[in-house]
């Protein structure tokens, strides 16, 4: 079963968490992953407070188990959104791109669980000191924004580091990354890029299919300049921000770039100039299949793998 101290903060039967992906990771993923057992996620993305609302609202119709909203911290709407999940008594709430510490005391005074996405130890000892619930420690493998370090450095190092729970992801898409997390010490894993593959994620299907279709090398870590990496698969706009890079141009001009077009990839389908975060797992994802399958197919595999693994320590 694996249940760790994660299931009990959280209130999940598994310790498996569904990234908050801004346009991917709307109410129909996160109530099928929750509704499965594990943590689903809205994510919030830039988007403005009411469309928030109103995927919370639906996902409350479609699951009656804990279900969280992933916050951008750099969202222009930030402070709108946590309004709103403030006052949809939203229980759980990850934050991307940054310190969610000026919130902390609002939520934690009705009980909300705070859980931040970091990518270094010094971020994980700062959230710990403030007070967060746990945090994610996201590898450089991951989709979408991205540190430096990968999984299988920071979460050990983060581990040995705080004393409250640690959630791993980054390049985990299987029972074998479950294995792996839970002996790294994390205390559940974050998938993202699978669960785009989800049949309830309704990312459209050419954003899926690019998925589906990538090999081990098929993405590229873009907008080193702007401060802000991001992992996407590589296509014609991953060339034009190479383009950009090459010619040693600002970070302004290379944001420009990037205005709407993970939209553009996730919600219109366009994979050619759209940004399809995905992340080096993919060449693993090789279709879709429901939520369901996704979390019982990586716990089934994890208790064989364990299995596996302890007949090598057996005695002679
Ligand atoms: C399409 C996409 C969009 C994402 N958007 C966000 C986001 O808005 N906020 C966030 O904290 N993480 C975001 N992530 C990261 C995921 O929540 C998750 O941590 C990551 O995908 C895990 O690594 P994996 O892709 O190797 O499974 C995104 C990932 C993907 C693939």
């Amino acid at each position: 079963m694996f249940k760790t101290s994660i299931c009990d903060i959280l209130g999940i039967k598994y310790p498996i968490l569904q990234g908050g992906m801004a346009w991917a990771a709307t109410a129909e993923l996160a109530a099928a992953v929750s509704n499965a057992g594990g943590l689903g996620i809205i994510g919030a993305g830039n988007a403005p407070g009411d469309y928030v609302r109103t995927e919370i609202r639906k996902a409350k119709k479609m699951t009656d188990k804990p279900f969280g909203v992933n916050v951008m911290l750099l969202s222009p709407f930030v402070n709108d959104v946590m309004d709103v999940v403030y006052e949809e008594r939203v229980p759980i709430i990850t934050t991307g791109a940054g310190n969610p510490g000026k919130y902390l005391e609002r939520f934690k005074s009705i009980g909300t669980k705070i859980i931040p996405v970091v990518s270094a130890v010094a971020l994980a000892r700062k959230m710990e000191k403030e007070g967060v619930d746990a945090v994610i420690a996201e590898g450089t493998e991951s989709g979408g924004h991205v540190g430096e370090l990968t999984t299988m450095a920071l979460v050990p190092q983060v581990v040995d580091a705080v004393n409250i729970p640690v959630i791993a992801a980054g390049g985990i898409a299987d029972g074998r990354g479950l294995i792996s997390a839970l002996a790294f010490g994390a205390q559940g894993v974050q998938m993202g890029t699978i669960f785009v593959c989800a049949a309830e994620c309704t990312a459209h299907t050419n954003f899926k299919k690019a998925i589906i279709k990538a090999g081990d090398r098929a993405t590229i870590v873009t907008g080193r300049v702007t401060g802000h990496p991001v992992r996407i698969l590589k296509n014609k706009l991953a060339r034009k921000f190479e383009k950009l890079e090459e010619a040693n141009c600002g970070a302004e001009e290379y944001e420009k770039l990037g205005v709407g077009r993970l939209r553009a990839a996730v919600v219109d389908g366009d994979i050619d100039y759209g940004s399809v975060m995905a992340g080096q797992i993919s060449g693993l994802v090789k279709e879709i299949k429901p939520a369901k399958d996704i979390i019982e197919d990586t716990i089934k595999e994890a208790n064989e793998v364990l299995k596996a693994v302890r007949a090598l320590s057996r005695e002679e």
